[in-house]
């Protein structure tokens, strides 16, 4: 099997040599021709262990939202049909867009009625791992599965063997199959309300097959609303290549039992691996729950001869065309997340509201779906630098997200972050982080942490760039 095929295969979900049907289902644009997708909503069926769960939801029947590939600085259409009751939206989680094709109702657009057509268009300025979800009615269209990975493709083969889009997402379902309460007030006032099926693209404990001796590239995504995984790579050559969709600038330690790798909703890790040269052998990925016992996230079978790979082959991705922030002369804001001082529910919008509010962001808990008259957390000059100073006043994780730029960490309190760009960063415990960001993207961007509990209740907010 040529590289070329393997990688349809894999990206297919094309079962090879016995192995578990793990791919994720892929629509590619092809070598050019237009980037044009039309996607649509619609209630759908899985079988996740022995029985069938229904009232699942996909831009396709029966499986998980395909993976979505566009090619680089080219422009991409993806006419959105919202094939639910529900109103809806899509937001395109990392990738730097105008304001109006960002998909945060209120903030750039109505939302999305049942039937109804959204046009976004954009050409994704830069390559890498990222993946697309609705952000009205978020929590209860992400539990039931609306989740997909976009990825935008460098310039060029990067000389991988095969390269494998994985979204980590759990799902909370019952002994006969059907869907639990997704979320509790007890979550969402502490760490989040966490699945109970544990899958990587649907699949529990997922079995792909690689070519053996080829260098693999994986590409994971959490796309769960709750859990923060930390992950154990095994012991082998690897290199982790991109951060949330960046290319490294820093390198990050390869994740041990003793030091694993954190990986909150919202964010991505590219990883290359070298698959074992001998054809039936396994590397096991793992992730940890609760204190210390770990679970199966993937597992990956070499087959075929020997393509005698060498880690040492792999070349840096192509940094992305983006200006860096003039950390001199940057301005700092400071921004709280913590308690809501009041604790009185959101606003009953469209977009689906708890009854409840437990978090703020600068003392302010985020009232719901209407903005009007409701400041940013921070008012930004565009071509200007900043500092935010990030402060989280709680026991809990909140991985904070910024949508339309990227910002890259300075220093924190308590760790050692690699200085690498990113759309999604963890803050820990009583953490303080640093990071710096040039304001280039004009318009409403959308700032909240990514457990979706805390994001509907209350911990939302948004910056303006003017
Ligand atoms: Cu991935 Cu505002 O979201
Ligand atoms: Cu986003
Ligand atoms: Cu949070």
């Amino acid at each position: 099997m040529s590289r070329r095929q393997f990688i349809m295969a894999a990206g297919a979900g094309t079962a090879v040599a016995g192995g578990a049907m793990a791919g994720l289902g892929g629509w590619d644009a092809q070598a050019g021709a237009a980037q044009h997708f039309a996607l649509r909503s619609r209630q759908t069926s899985f079988q996740f262990g022995d029985h069938v769960t229904k009232g699942l939801i996909s831009l396709t029947d029966n499986a998980p939202s395909p993976v979505l590939r566009v090619r680089q600085g080219e422009r991409a259409v993806f006419d959105y049909t919202n094939g639910l009751e529900d109103y809806t939206s899509m937001h395109w989680h990392g990738i730097r867009l105008p304001n109006a094709m960002d998909g945060v109702p209120y903030l750039t657009q109505m939302p999305i009625g049942q039937d109804e057509t959204y046009r976004y268009e954009f050409t994704p300025p830069d390559a890498g791992t990222y993946w697309y979800h609705p952000h009205c009615r978020t929590m209860s269209q992400m539990a039931h599965g609306l989740t997909g990975m976009l990825i935008v493709e460098e310039r060029g083969d990067q000389g991988f063997d095969a390269d494998i889009p994985l979204t980590l997402k759990d799902f909370r379902i019952g002994s006969d199959g059907q869907m639990l309460p997704y979320f509790t007030a007890r979550g969402a006032a502490r760490a989040g309300t966490h699945g109970n099926v544990r899958t990587t693209n649907w699949q529990q404990d997922p079995v792909m097959d690689v070519p053996a001796g080829g260098l693999i590239r994986l590409r994971f995504a959490v796309t769960d609303i709750t859990r923060v995984h930390r992950m154990i790579f095994p012991d082998v050559a690897g290199r982790i290549i991109a951060w949330d969709g960046q290319p490294v600038d820093e390198d990050i330690p390869w994740p041990t039992a003793e030091a694993p790798l954190w990986l909150a909703p919202g964010q991505r890790v590219d990883v290359v691996i070298k698959a074992p040269a001998v054809e039936g052998e396994e590397l096991t990925f793992r992730s940890l729950k609760g204190r210390n016992s770990p679970f199966n996230v993937l597992r990956l079978r070499s087959v075929g001869a020997d393509l005698k790979r060498d880690i040492a082959d792999v070349k840096p991705l192509p940094r992305n065309p983006f200006a860096h922030p003039n950390v001199k002369e940057a301005e700092v804001r400071d921004i709280v997340f913590g308690w809501s001082p009041e604790g009185e529910g959101s606003n009953n919008g469209l977009c689906g509201t708890f009854d409840y509010t437990f978090w703020s962001i600068n003392r302010s808990p985020w009232p719901g779906d209407v903005v009007s008259g409701i400041a940013p957390v921070a008012e930004l000059k565009q071509g200007r630098s900043y500092i935010l100073r990030m402060r989280n006043e709680s026991p809990n994780l909140h991985p904070i997200h910024l949508h339309g730029l990227v910002f890259k960490p300075l220093r924190s309190n308590l760790r050692t972050l690699p200085a690498n760009y990113t759309d999604t960063i963890l803050l820990l415990k009583d953490e303080v982080v640093e990071v710096a960001l040039l304001a280039d993207n004009p318009g409403d961007w959308a700032f909240h942490c990514h457990v979706i509990e805390h994001q509907k209740s209350g911990l939302s907010g948004y910056i303006r760039v003017v």
